[in-house]
């Protein structure tokens, strides 16, 4: 007989289409344990018994399985690395990149990619996708107004140029908001598009099965042009990229060949 949690799983794939089973077991049973007892469930199925009736409820199961942490500038060096290594190969003045920022959270990355992409190429020529499964932070990130806390990162001339500051919060400007469209989509579940120049995917494939990042890396690498990047967070290197017709052009960072 199935167990609590598979049961779970199974229901939940039903009414969301988010299938539970392809993130790491012991973390996400972990996480969703301590928020059905903080709420006063004994059990799994009491917790989807629930979940299934009310919304608000079913919004923080969401909230709590997607883990939402984000930053403008996120391990800052690789962004230099992009700027000054990866982009000028990558990118001419007069070229039109497409570009994905897939599991964006609220919107940090998408907007910082832009920013950095600008002393490449005009605005005007830039298209970033920017896709995740949850809608809250999809509607965070369309606002674009963030704390002062989250520039931390931010080089100070980019704050002047591409920031307004609203009583205590900062607003990213319109030209850059411009460059980016926001779209739900499951990255476990949907068709990805493309062909794109550069894919940014980080801090995501870390809560994924093994089976689950194979696959991923093998849809990323057909939805990359022939030598397009992609861009992956700090601690999830891949180790085998050739098996997924990457080449390493820099750490964390993998060529399309
Ligand atoms: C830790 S954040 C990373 C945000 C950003 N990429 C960064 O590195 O700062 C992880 C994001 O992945 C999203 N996510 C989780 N599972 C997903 C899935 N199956 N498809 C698309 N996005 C997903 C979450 O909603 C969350 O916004």
């Amino acid at each position: 007989m199935p167990c609590d949690y598979e049961n779970f799983i199974t229901k939940v794939y039903q009414k969301t289409g988010i299938n539970l089973a392809l993130y790491k077991e012991a973390q996400m049973k972990r996480r969703l344990t301590s928020l059905y007892q903080k709420k006063g469930f004994a059990s799994f199925n009491e917790f989807f018994q629930a979940l299934n009736n009310n919304h608000e409820l079913l919004n923080e199961f969401l909230d709590r399985m997607t883990i939402n942490v984000s930053e403008f500038y996120r391990n800052g060096k690789r962004w230099d690395v992009l700027d000054k290594t990866i982009l000028p190969g990558l990118i001419t003045n007069n070229s039109n990149p497409k570009i994905w920022s897939a599991a964006c959270s609220t919107g940090e990355e998408p907007y910082t990619l832009a920013m950095v992409l600008s002393k490449h190429v005009p605005l005007s020529r830039l298209q970033i996708l920017a896709t995740d499964i949850d809608e809250n932070v999809l509607a965070k990130a369309k606002l674009g107004v963030y704390s002062e806390r989250s520039l931390n990162e931010v080089p100070k001339e980019i704050v002047n140029k591409y920031f307004n500051a609203e009583g205590s919060y900062f607003k990213v400007s319109d030209e850059i908001k411009k460059t980016v469209t926001f779209k739900k989509q499951n990255l476990l579940a949907d068709h990805f598009g493309g062909p794109f120049d550069l894919i940014v995917c980080r801090n995501v494939l870390i809560y994924f099965t093994e089976e689950a990042k194979e696959e991923l890396y093998q849809k990323f690498s057909a939805a990359l042009k022939p030598g397009g990047i992609l861009f992956v967070g700090s601690t999830e290197q891949i180790f085998n990229p050739n098996t997924y017709g990457f080449e390493t052009a820099e750490t964390f960072f993998y060529r399309k060949k």
